[in-house]
């Protein structure tokens, strides 16, 4: 910051981040610097526009000069969508990337600095932000390369204390990034690389990273989480489909919902991706070198860090399904899932997985 001649940030965080023992020394090392800190915390679970106007209004009223995000995906998509606010003030869909809104993100942004403390989302990497409309809870992703961070610290002392069930949801996140951007249509050997090595890595470390956390462990989880960023620059697929609808209508954690559907999303992939399942299958070292072999390691997976394996678990009922099948044939992910997808298709994967 004193490099580029800033001393008044915006900090974006979550309330609960901004309870913790870290936030509380990055801010008073902040100011031991004379650098002016306004902290703005008051944002959803699952972020919505509102959260990003008010965040908007601290940064003129305060007249702040950059942004920091820290936390989760939530607090950095935030801090991002502030990013871009700040000088564009159509309304903030007007820039979603679905309706090729990013040829709108044309002015200066001011400086972004993303600190993650998570090992999930990968947002802290990435140019999109996913904020959902308040009254529909309808997910849209903002995007432009202009909202990448200039710099970011990705320190996995920060996700030490991060809790078991936040640590295995966040990281069945990263798996599925990496999973649906390795197998997504289009071809790319850079992200496909970078997503199996992600992978193997969390093969590694996520169950030790839940259950018996190390420096090592978070280290890899944090690091793959990034990698999943990067790859899904190619696409994601149907289980980001699945999930963003239960993020929205039942406010689920985003990876929690990922790692319920990703098993059932990854058998329907199965049919005309077999050589890649066989790739990964590999990577996962499983003696069953198929794509079933890679649904049974799932399952199991789930079941190893306290993962549920039916959504109805996890608060679905029946009434629901026609719902949710309607949110999840209208998201943004699936248009890059290796074969179609029908709004059947996604009825009959919900009811096989309630
Ligand atoms: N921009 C992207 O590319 C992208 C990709 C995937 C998901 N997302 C979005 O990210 C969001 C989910 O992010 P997430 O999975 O990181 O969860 P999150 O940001 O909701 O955080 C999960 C919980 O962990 C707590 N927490 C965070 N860091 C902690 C720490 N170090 N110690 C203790 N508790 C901590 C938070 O307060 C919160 O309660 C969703 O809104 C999703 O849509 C964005
Ligand atoms: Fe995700």
């Amino acid at each position: 910051m004193k490099k580029n001649n800033l001393n008044s940030p915006l900090i974006v965080t979550d309330p609960v981040v901004a309870t913790l023992d870290f936030f509380k020394k990055i801010t008073k090392d902040l100011i031991s610097k004379n650098i002016g800190v306004t902290v703005f915390s008051d944002i959803h679970k699952n972020p919505v526009k509102s959260d990003v106007y008010k965040g908007t209004d601290v940064y003129d009223a305060e007249k702040n000069d950059c942004i920091i995000g820290i936390g989760g995906g939530a607090a950095i998509d935030v801090a991002r969508a502030i990013v871009l606010r700040v000088n564009h003030r159509e309304d903030l869909f007007k820039y979603d990337d679905l309706i090729g809104g990013d040829v709108y993100v044309t002015n200066d942004v001011p400086h972004f600095i993303t600190i993650p403390t998570t090992a999930g989302t990968g947002s802290e990497v990435g140019r999109s932000a996913i904020i959902a409309d308040d009254i529909t809870h309808q997910k849209k992703i903002l995007f432009s390369p202009k909202l990448l961070a200039k710099i970011i610290f990705a320190d996995p002392m920060l996700t030490m204390e991060l809790p078991a069930a936040v640590t295995a949801a966040t990281g069945m996140d990263a798996l599925t990034h990496n999973m649906e951007a390795y197998i997504a249509k289009m071809s790319h050997p850079l992200c496909e690389g970078i997503a199996l090595e992600a992978i193997s890595l969390i093969h590694q470390s996520i169950e030790q990273a839940v259950n018996q956390p190390d420096l090592k462990s978070r280290s890899n989880m944090m690091i793959a989480s990034l990698m999943g960023a990067v790859a899904f620059q190619k696409g994601l697929g149907v289980v980001h489909s699945l999930a963003h609808p239960l993020s929205s209508l039942l406010d689920t954690h985003h990876g929690l919902a990922n790692a319920v559907n990703l098993p059932y999303g990854m058998e329907f992939n199965i049919e005309g991706s077999e050589d890649k399942f066989r790739r990964i299958a590999r990577t996962l070292e499983l003696k069953e070198e198929n794509g079933l072999g890679v649904v049974n390691y799932l399952f199991e997976l789930n079941n190893n860090i306290n993962i549920p394996h039916k959504l109805s678990s996890i608060g679905v009922k029946e009434e629901h399904l026609n719902t949710l099948a309607d949110l999840a044939i209208a998201d943004f992910a699936h248009p890059n899932n290796p074969k179609p997808v029908t709004r059947t298709d996604f009825y009959n994967l919900y009811s096989k997985a309630l």
